[in-house]
């Protein structure tokens, strides 16, 4: 009677959780093979047709391997609009985005399907709408912390940007979506280092999503803000232009004094 019953219970059990499992993995499959095609036609020139990258004549990469990148890259590079790249240079920039959300998650698919990646995120993964005042106020704090040890370099203290060696740079940030900035951590686009989820935890890059909201939602207090370059090209522009213009008073008023223009009468 166990053995019966212990055999219906696990054979109950099997039937109550694998079906789900196994209705995703065929609609999975037809998603990687509508992505291969569409990869094949849009990506495969660059990519190679397996995404295993191609060279040019010269050792130069055409496109990188695509194998391990995972459906975060994906998402992140067609979502922008960086991919299909228009044109090799110095930089891949946003473009306006030329597949739908649909094809996008095909190709995602096909990428992932190559190697195992970072997968793209959930939205409870970088969404920051369902916390406290409180929770936000902290995890801004601890944002601001991440983003000065880990961003400011490039991005500059304000998000607002930065150039980059070899004609690159890199870009403002404060306006991107919270689920496009995680996954350009995840992925490390271009020179910018991966944040994986063992660098920077989950926790810890909403904390910087809520830190860069913060940033764009900060009133500006008046005055001129120079985009916030920071301390060097505001100094520049205090030395330059502020003690510049002091010089040039200094040197009108001693031209133009009683004594100055007496001198000038009696010669
Ligand atoms: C070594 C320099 C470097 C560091 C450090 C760096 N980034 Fe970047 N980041 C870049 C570059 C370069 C790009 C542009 C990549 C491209 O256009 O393909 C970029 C792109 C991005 C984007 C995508 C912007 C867009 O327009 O879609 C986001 C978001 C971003 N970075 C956030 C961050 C955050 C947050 C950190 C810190 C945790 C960080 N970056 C650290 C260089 C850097
Ligand atoms: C004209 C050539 C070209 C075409 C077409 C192209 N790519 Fe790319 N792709 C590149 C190059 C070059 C890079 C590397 C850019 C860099 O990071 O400096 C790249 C990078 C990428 C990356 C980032 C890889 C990483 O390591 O994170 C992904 C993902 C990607 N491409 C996907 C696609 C998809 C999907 C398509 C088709 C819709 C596509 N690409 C079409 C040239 C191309």
């Amino acid at each position: 009677m166990v053995l019966l019953l212990g055999l219906l219970l696990t054979g109950g059990l099997y039937t109550a959780f694998s079906p789900a499992q196994a209705d995703t993995s065929a609609s999975d499959e037809e998603l990687v093979q509508q992505g291969r095609e569409l990869f094949l036609v849009n990506c495969s020139f660059c990519h190679g047709q397996n995404g295993e990258g191609v060279r040019t004549v010269d050792g130069d990469q055409l496109g990188p391997s695509l194998v391990g990148v995972g459906a975060a890259a994906v998402d992140f590079q067609v979502g922008t609009g960086r991919m299909p790249m228009a044109q090799p240079g110095a930089q891949v920039p946003r473009k306006p985005v030329s597949f739908s959300d649909e094809e996008t998650a095909a190709m995602a698919a096909f990428v992932a399907s190559l190697g195992p990646g970072p997968a793209i995120p959930d939205e409870s993964d970088y969404s920051i709408e369902g916390m406290s005042a409180e929770e936000r106020e902290a995890a801004i704090a601890r944002g601001g912390q991440i983003f000065l040890t880990n961003c400011t370099a490039c991005h500059n203290f304000t998000g607002s940007g930065g150039a980059m060696p070899r004609g690159g740079y890199a870009p403002r940030i404060l306006d991107v979506e919270p689920r496009y900035v995680y996954e350009a951590l995840l992925s490390g686009p271009q020179s910018m280092p991966t944040f994986s989820n063992g660098n920077l935890s989950p926790d810890e890059k909403r904390d910087v999503i809520a830190y860069l909201q913060s940033l764009r939602d900060d009133p500006a207090y008046g005055g001129f803000g120079m985009g916030g370059l920071g301390p060097v090209a505001e100094g520049m522009y205090a030395w330059i232009a502020g003690i510049g213009l002091l010089v040039g008073f200094a040197v009108w008023i001693a031209a133009h004094t009683t004594r100055t223009s007496k001198e000038k009468v009696e010669s």
